[in-house]
């Protein structure tokens, strides 16, 4: 019986290793050798984090490389249930008005071109925001903005080699100061773009604006930072030099070059020191017509998009979008042509540099060329939209037969089955990356996932570039909408994994039953509450149509994992409390009822049982309603 049973699947194994093919044409030692790659056995862990943007769902994502598992959501612009956030007085107040953001480009801070593992910063293109997470407890701490004088805030936030800076440069262009209204017909003399400065403070990370640049009305796209010989400098990219403020797919596109910019933001913080800024909307403003030595342009192929310094500082590659070839401008030739003034002209008192003065090569990297990363060894990684690759490059030094036909300097190519926006090589934005892998950012998912009906995915890749020859080893679907990412090594870093008691500074929290309670005072009512495992003390919270409610509840675990939440039913509140943590919400009562409130966070085996009543009388009735201020109200005690 057994012999028989197992004869037609050795016949599979055998007719499947004959034909050396798995499904969708990856033969069977890849596949083994592909699995292996990325395989992390169950209760292994990966060996780095993959933080990526979530475009406009306003949230980062965590990922772990190389299995590719998606870990944690950390929300910064949008609610999130999940974690509470946006729930809370803290978090909503972070919010402000705005329940969405636009995530694209998070950046690792630095010391000395290396990643540092204190906060990753993020953009928001919508609301022209900048947030900071910490990286001790993953949380969101800082939303800044919006920005003044800054609209669009895509071209960001790229961060200087340590910390000093998140610039960020302005997409759209409006009449400034924001408020003020003009035509769009008159876009060129009305409209201005920005470049920002905005100061990070080297011991607690906060953010505040420090200086703006006042630029063209061009579209700023991605840029990045220099390092070694270009410390002190930042490059982006533009689209829409044309200045064409309507039908911008036809009318950006008209000229064969478009402007990139060349920041000296070291010159742009002295010059703001010396005095020679004018304020506008409470920010100094540097007018580089009149302060040179802030802003050079440089003609770059049409309508490009990354602009990528490498890791040694010299190499500056843009993408041109529209044009086959990543345009390489060599930093030294750069500062060269700024000292002799090897201009060819300039635009509204802003030099632009001779481009055959300052470029290195254009490398014919294939079609649609998006934006470039770097592994420390010399190659360069470049994204193709349109052809939907991913293509390995030779950075410079080029050899004289390469210099002659650049197609020489092409090194791979791998197909991304997807239109590829951007790419991620590990520590690519540093001095020296961990290089390994590569992550493709994919934009359409192509079907190549189980059908989910019309809302799809987006996808990304792993590529293994460790040989000369780039391997992708697997694939992975995410929500909306990943614009570029971050990887950092785990052993980096020591996130805290419960918030120790002695460091919770809340002065509203309590940590024993005697000092929980309800108070009224007045028409406010303060509810002080602990949780833990599998209860609320008190569980019981009595206050009046009218009251101001303000709940207190502090999470009294030391122990990891141990998470409670505190849903109030149809009153649209979910706070969730990591061990050691307090956290506030206040609210209006508009309606009598007896409302429970539960533990929304499975907890323990009696985390059903962790429930409690808000009870909310009629005006005037219920326990303490007669008793005018400082009063006990409600159960519990
Ligand atoms: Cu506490 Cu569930």
């Amino acid at each position: 019986m057994k012999t028989k049973s197992l004869l037609p699947l050795a016949i599979v194994i055998i007719a499947a290793s004959l034909t050396g093919c798995g499904k969708g044409g990856t033969n069977q030692s890849d596949r083994t050798a592909n699995a292996l790659a990325s395989y992390v056995a169950p209760g292994e862990k990966d060996e780095y984090y993959l933080f990526y943007s979530g475009g406009h769902s306003g949230q980062v994502y965590v990922a772990g490389l190389p299995s590719l598992r998606p870990i944690i959501t950390i929300p910064v612009f949008a609610p999130h249930p999940g974690t509470g956030y946006g729930f809370d007085d803290e978090s909503k107040k972070m919010l402000g008005d705005f329940t969405w953001g636009d995530v694209h480009h998070p950046a690792l801070s630095q010391t000395n071109s290396k990643y540092d593992g204190r906060w990753l910063f993020v953009n928001d293109n919508a609301n022209n925001r900048i947030a900071r997470i910490d990286l001790r407890d993953f949380k969101t701490h800082q939303i800044l903005g919006p920005i003044p004088n800054s609209i669009g805030n895509h071209g960001s936030s790229f961060i200087t080699e340590n910390s000093e800076y998140i610039l960020c440069a302005t997409r759209f262009s409006v009449p400034l100061p924001k408020g003020r209204v003009a035509d769009p017909n008159d876009y060129e003399k009305q409209f201005n773009g920005m470049v920002s400065g905005i100061k990070v403070d080297p011991q607690t990370g906060e953010m505040k604006v420090g200086w703006q640049i006042l630029t063209p009305p061009f579209d700023w796209d991605l840029g990045s930072t220099g390092k070694g010989p270009s410390s002190g400098w930042a490059f982006w990219t533009s689209y829409n030099t044309e200045m064409a403020h309507d039908t911008l797919e036809v009318n950006a596109s008209q000229k064969d070059r478009d402007l990139a910019a060349v920041v000296n933001w070291r010159a742009a913080e002295k010059a703001v020191a010396d005095g020679k800024a004018e304020m506008m909307d409470g920010v100094p403003i540097i007018d580089p017509a009149k302060v040179p030595g802030i802003l050079y342009f440089v003609p770059i192929g049409k309508s490009p998009h990354g602009m990528d310094v490498d890791p040694t500082g010299k190499w500056v590659v843009a993408g041109g979008k529209l044009s086959p070839t990543t345009t390489v401008l060599n930093f030294e030739k750069v500062q060269a042509a700024i000292n002799d003034k090897t201009f060819e002209g300039e635009f509204r008192g802003v030099p632009i540099l001779k481009y055959e003065a300052v470029v290195e090569g254009e490398v014919p990297v294939g079609l649609g060329p998006l934006h470039t990363q770097f592994d420390g060894k010399g190659n360069a990684y470049t994204s193709l939209f349109i052809d939907s690759a991913i293509v390995k490059w030779k950075l410079p030094p080029w050899t004289d037969a390469e210099k002659k036909d650049l197609t020489k300097a092409v090194l791979d190519k791998v197909q991304a089955h997807f239109s590829t926006g951007h790419l991620v090589v590990a520590g690519s934005d540093t001095a020296n990356p961990y290089g390994k892998w590569l992550v493709a950012m994919n934009k359409l998912s192509a079907g190549r996932h189980v059908n989910v009906g019309p809302s799809q995915p987006e996808s990304s890749q792993l590529i293994d570039i460790t040989g000369d020859k780039m391997k992708m080893v697997a694939e992975s679907y995410t929500d909306p909408e990943p614009h570029f990412a971050q990887i950092l090594k785990v052993s980096e870093i020591q996130p805290e994994e419960v918030y120790p008691k002695d460091e919770n500074k809340d002065p509203n929290a309590v940590w024993d039953k005697d000092a929980t309670g309800v108070t009224r005072n007045g028409n406010q009512v303060v509810a002080k509450l602990t949780a833990i495992r599998s209860h609320f003390t008190p569980d019981r919270i009595d206050a009046q149509v009218g009251d101001d409610l303000i709940v207190h509840v502090t999470n009294i675990e030391q122990t990891r994992d141990m998470i409670h939440g505190f849903g109030l039913v149809e009153h649209n509140i979910n706070m969730v409390m990591d061990p050691g943590e307090t956290k506030t919400f206040h609210i209006k009562l508009t309606k009598p009822g007896v409302f429970p409130f539960y533990c929304t966070n499975f907890c323990s085996a009696l985390h059903q049982e962790m429930q409690g009543y808000l009870v909310v009388w009629e005006p005037g009735k219920g326990p303490g309603a007669g008793g005018a201020g400082g009063g006990s109200t409600g159960g519990g005690k």
